[in-house]
């Protein structure tokens, strides 16, 4: 019986009573500050960390909730920042209003400073070993910041309206979403305490999966509605994107290819990874 739906839905569970309570006189600080959170998403990346726990450490589900919720934050305060007008200027998300659009600019930047600085509060308050801690936090701030997401979104904004080769749309699709996405199965390796070899091939699956992430929202810009995708598409007319730079059979081929290398990748885990990553997976695969 695959209990993924279940540990997936006491996180949500979870995630709903973790609003942090923050006092003062503001209007609206506090609820500004979890709305994206509350509103909701596929919860891709902690649904990965989980898997990769459940996989090789099911006793540690529990603890593994804090970090997960940590994943999510940041990579809700990534969104936020993405939506505002100096980014890719959205008015929808999630299928609710963007933060800037109901609160103000001014208010959603500061949401999103907020749930980038909390990511690394609720890491060094979980009930972990401090060694546990200490390489989650570096594998969350290496991935998400500088060296990963932060690059990529300033490689992407500063590089529309320029078309770029395929070699460095790859390099932006990488940092701005691939690292996040390898973060998070390499966050499940370490809370599962799993061999620097097992936590090396998570981190480069990762990679190809989220490389594959970005290429099929590449896809959906072009193909869904906004109501379907739940965010404004046909967006990316100005953007370096894989549809843009190899029409949407050749970005749907290349999709095609690393999934296929994905799967094979899969094999390679122990046998309940590869069950519970099929499952997560098996609807991301179909276009
Ligand atoms: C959107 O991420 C941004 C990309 C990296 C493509 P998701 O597609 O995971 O968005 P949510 O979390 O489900 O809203
Ligand atoms: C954003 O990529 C990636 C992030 C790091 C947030 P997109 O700009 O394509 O994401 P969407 O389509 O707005 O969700
Ligand atoms: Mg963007
Ligand atoms: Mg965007
Ligand atoms: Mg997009």
């Amino acid at each position: 019986m695959n209990l993924m739906p279940l540990v997936f839905d006491r996180f949500e569970h979870y995630v709903k009573n973790q609003a942090p309570k923050v006092a003062s006189f503001h209007p609206h600080f506090e609820d500004a500050l979890w709305e994206m959170v509350l509103n909701g998403g596929k919860r891709f990346r902690p649904q990965l960390l989980l898997s990769i726990v459940a996989s090789y450490k099911p006793k540690m589900l529990e603890k593994a909730f804090a970090p997960a919720l940590a994943l999510e934050i940041l990579h809700t305060y990534s969104l936020i920042h993405d939506d505002l007008p100096a980014m890719d200027d959205a008015p929808l998300r999630r299928g609710c209003q963007t933060l800037h659009t109901k609160y103000g600019e001014t208010s959603a930047i500061l949401a999103g400073d907020g749930l980038n600085t909390h990511a690394f509060y609720l890491l060094t308050k979980a009930k972990l070993k401090p060694k546990t801690k200490v390489k989650l936090i570096q594998c969350l701030s290496y991935n998400g910041g500088i060296y990963g997401m932060v690059l990529g979104q300033a490689l992407d904004c500063y590089f529309e309206h320029q078309k770029l080769p395929l070699k460095q749309l790859r390099f932006i699709h990488l940092n701005k979403t691939a690292k996040l996405i390898a973060a998070s199965l390499q966050m499940g390796g370490i809370l599962a305490d799993c061999d620097k070899k097992t936590r090396k091939s998570l981190y480069k699956l990762g990679l190809d999966l989220g490389l594959f992430f970005q290429i099929r929202d590449d896809i959906i810009d072009t193909t869904q509605s906004e109501q379907e995708a739940g965010k404004p598409t046909q967006q990316d007319t100005d953007k370096n994107s894989y549809v843009n730079l190899l029409g949407l059979e050749g970005a749907k081929k290349e999709a095609k290819n690393l999934s296929d290398s994905i799967l094979t990748q899969f094999k390679t885990l122990n046998p309940k990874a590869n069950k519970i990553l099929n499952e997560l997976l098996s609807h991301y695969f179909i276009f």
